[in-house]
Formats: structure tokens, sequence, C-alpha cells
């Protein structure tokens, strides 16, 4: 072996090895992803659509990480979700982060496992390191880069007519001033615009999505199951929501939609 390749070997071999010993709650931007409700409820079933808003929902503001793209951190554990501490912040999130899957329950569980899942990371900065600070810069990010708006300006509404995809990316990329994600979910044969993720660095700036697109994983959503048993209920969470029981469902995925590709975004519940 050349001994220039060795040296190579050694800079490759300690270049793996610092990069693997970031902490694994470590990460470099926020993201927020937000959900449109008559696509959602187009993919995945839901109750009361007649309750549906034409506006988009929080789906989350999550802890990402720019070098393992498809490995954010999650369940950080550094804070605990303490529901008094929403209190100030209660009609706005009831408005704007619902329970699209039953608009009529308590969206309590949803918010309590998106902050599990994803808050307790973005929490182990000190700028978010509480529930109410959590959710606090959720909301306000939300209204501040308002994707209705941002769409409406590119000439992108609502309607039941298919929209191309790369319309819809470069009308909030030159809105928002940065790369953001697309995502796009099918079913039957029709393809939803699905979600819309924004990127933000830690001082909550506009950031690049500088995420790989990923091809669609089918990943489990919580969905309601009538009729319940109220001890399973308790079983899984501790705590119960008379008549209802939250279960997990399979749901095919979402991907980046690609450029040309046709999508809905319906202005209304289909089916
Ligand atoms: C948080 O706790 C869970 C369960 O105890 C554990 O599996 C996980 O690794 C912890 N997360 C971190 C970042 O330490
Ligand atoms: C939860 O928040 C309330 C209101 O801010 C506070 O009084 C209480 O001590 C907190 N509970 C825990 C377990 O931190
Ligand atoms: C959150 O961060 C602030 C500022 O660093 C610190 O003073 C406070 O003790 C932290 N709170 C918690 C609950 O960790
Ligand atoms: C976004 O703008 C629309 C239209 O101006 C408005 O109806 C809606 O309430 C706004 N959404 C938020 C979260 O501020
Ligand atoms: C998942 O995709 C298959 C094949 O396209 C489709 O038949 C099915 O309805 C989809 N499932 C959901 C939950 O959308």
């Amino acid at each position: 072996m050349h001994l220039l390749s060795f040296v190579g070997l050694i800079t490759l071999a300690s270049l793996c090895c610092l990069g693997a010993a970031r902490d694994k709650s470590e990460f470099d931007f926020i993201l927020l992803t937000r959900e449109w409700p008559f696509s959602f409820c187009s993919v995945t079933s839901c109750k009361h659509k007649e309750l549906l808003q034409k506006r988009f929902n929080i789906h989350g503001l999550w802890a990402e990480s720019k070098d393992s793209p498809s490995k954010p951190p999650m369940f950080c554990n550094s804070t605990a979700f303490n529901e008094s501490e929403l209190g100030p912040l209660r009609d706005e999130l009831q408005k704007s982060w619902m329970d699209l899957l039953n608009p009529k329950g308590s969206p309590l569980y949803f918010w309590r496992e998106e902050f599990k899942k994803h808050g307790s990371c973005v929490a182990t900065d000190p700028r978010f390191n509480t529930t109410f600070l959590y959710f606090k810069a959720a909301l306000q990010l939300n209204q501040k880069y308002n994707l209705s708006e941002m769409l409406q300006k590119g000439g992108v509404t609502p309607s039941s007519t298919p929209i191309d995809a790369s319309k819809i990316r470069s009308a909030l990329q030159s809105a928002f001033g940065f790369k953001p994600m697309v995502r796009c979910a099918k079913t039957n044969g029709q393809t939803f615009l699905y979600e819309l993720r924004l990127c933000f660095a830690k001082d909550l700036s506009p950031n690049d999505c500088n995420e790989e697109p990923q091809p669609a994983r089918p990943f489990t959503v919580w969905g309601v199951l009538e009729k319940t048993a109220a001890q399973l209920h308790q079983m899984l969470f501790g705590w119960s929501t008379p008549g209802s029981v939250w279960l997990p469902r399979r749901s095919n995925g979402t991907y980046e939609c690609g450029d040309g590709e046709l999508v809905l975004l319906p202005d209304a519940a289909q089916r």
C-alpha cells in the first residue's frame, strides 16, 4: 500500500469516528411541517370532515440533523410534557394544531406525542426548553410564515384541478426565500399535496431545508377506533377519553413531489 493512501485511510477513519461521536440529541436546524387538511383526509380516513378548515394545519416542529437527514434526533427525553403550560396558547393551538383525524376529539394526545418525539429534542436548546416555549415557537412561525398567503402570491390556490408540483415549490421558495420541502402522498391513483415543510436556524431565521428527498416510506399514524376499550387506552396512555381509543394505523407515506408531477390541493373534502 502506498503511504499516501494509508494516510488517506487514517483520515477517513478519524472523520467517520468523530462524526459518530456526536450526541444523538444534537440537531442543526428546525423544521416546521404543516399539512393540508383536505389532502390529509383523502389519504387517511378522518372523522367529521365537515369541520375541516381551509387552512394549513401544524403537524409538528422537528429537530433536524444535517449530517443524517434520514435519522433526525427523536425522543430526546430532555423535558417532560407539561399540559398546564399550554394554558395561554390553548385557543390558538386548538385552531392551528388540530387533530385532523377527529376534529371533535381532544388533540392533547397529538400534542403530547409530538412533544415527546420531536419537542424533547428541540427543547435541548435553551431557547425552547419548556413545553410553553416549544409550542409558542411553533405558533409564532405558523403565523409569521402564512402558507396560504405565500402560495397565493405565486398564483397557487386550492382547487379541484391538479397543479404542477414545481409551481407550488417555486411559489413557496420565492415567498420564503429559501428551499422548502413539498411532500406528496398517493392514494387510489391520485396524488395529493400532503404537507409543506419550511426550515429555520435555531434562532428561527429562515433557512434552506437541506434534507435529501426521501422516498415514500410507510409510517404509522394514530387513528381513532370507535367503541373502545377504555382499559386499553388507559394502559397505552395512562389517561382516557370517553368513547374512543387511539390506535396506530399504517399509511403509505409521503415523498418529495417530483417536478412536473400533477398534484391535487383540493378545496374541499374528497368523497
Ligand atoms: C429516551 O428514552 C428512551 C426510552 O427510555 C430511550 O430508548 C432513548 O434512547 C432515550 N433517548 C435519548 C436521546 O437518550
Ligand atoms: C407544570 O407547569 C405548571 C404551570 O407552569 C407549573 O406550576 C408546574 O410546576 C409544572 N409541573 C411540573 C411537573 O413541572
Ligand atoms: C432553560 O434555559 C434557560 C437559559 O439557559 C435556563 O436558565 C433554564 O434553567 C432552563 N430551564 C430548564 C427547564 O431547563
Ligand atoms: C393566513 O392567512 C389567511 C388569509 O389571509 C388567514 O385567513 C389565516 O388566518 C392566516 N393563518 C394564520 C395561521 O395566521
Ligand atoms: C396505499 O397504496 C395502495 C396502492 O396504490 C392503495 O391501494 C391503498 O389504498 C393505499 N393506502 C392508503 C392508506 O392510502
